[in-house]
């Protein structure tokens, strides 16, 4: 597509002036693993954890994204790259707006975890792999979703006949197998407060 006439513009409201309105910086906590892994339970608690100590947060979330936003993609690796492109660039709006945003996606191909990151940036972009091995999920399987593949009822399900690629160098790495959640969420709380995204705990929130 050409793109010559569609011009750039400048806001005489920046990023930092949000930011210093909501005192944090925007950022991207992307929680990647496998179906069952627990991304979703660790997104939604870290996110209650932020807005309780008066941090403002966007949960984007595959199970609700993918009736909206991405609805025409299915789990081609096509279409999966095409669902992570997207919530990458969504996700890069609430970063600008100076909003902690936490995606939770499977997301797991490293080609377009990398591309997520090329689009969000290092400095703004923190992956946190939840790293529940593939039996305790298969166990757990909380949508009867394994199962389902398993009997072949379901093709091209991560894990199971499509592959998920582990992430080589996350930011941070969660078992949810041997941690409960509220540890696995303080972990997340110190990595925000120890790269400045949220002010020290014992400074006023
Ligand atoms: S991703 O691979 O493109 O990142 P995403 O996180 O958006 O996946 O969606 C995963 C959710 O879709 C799963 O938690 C599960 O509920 C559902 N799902 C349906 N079909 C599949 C499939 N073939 N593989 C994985 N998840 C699937």
């Amino acid at each position: 597509m050409d793109r010559r006439h569609i011009s750039t513009r400048s806001n005489t409201v920046k990023r930092r002036h949000r930011e210093e309105l909501l005192q944090q910086r925007g950022s991207v906590i992307w929680f990647t693993g496998l179906s069952g892994a627990g991304k979703s339970t660790l997104a939604n608690a870290l996110e209650e954890w932020l807005i309780g100590h008066g941090k403002l947060t966007y949960l984007l979330d595959g199970d609700i994204v993918r009736h909206g936003l991405n609805r025409d993609l299915g789990f081609s690796h096509e279409d999966r790259t095409e669902n992570i492109r997207r919530i990458a660039e969504t996700a890069k709006l609430f970063a600008d707006c100076g909003v902690i945003c936490i995606s939770a996606f499977i997301s797991p191909f490293r080609n377009s975890r990398d591309m997520a990151r090329s689009i969000i940036t290092d400095h703004d972009l923190f992956i946190v792999y939840v790293s529940t091995p593939l039996e305790v999920c298969e166990q757990r399987d909380p949508k009867g979703l394994y199962q389902k593949a398993r009997q072949g009822e379901i093709s091209n399900f991560t894990g199971i006949d499509s592959p998920y690629e582990t992430p080589l160098a996350p930011h941070l790495t969660l078992n949810t197998a041997d941690h409960d959640v509220n540890a696995c969420v303080r972990q997340v709380v110190d990595l925000l407060v120890k790269s400045e995204v949220i002010p020290p705990l014992s400074a006023k929130l």
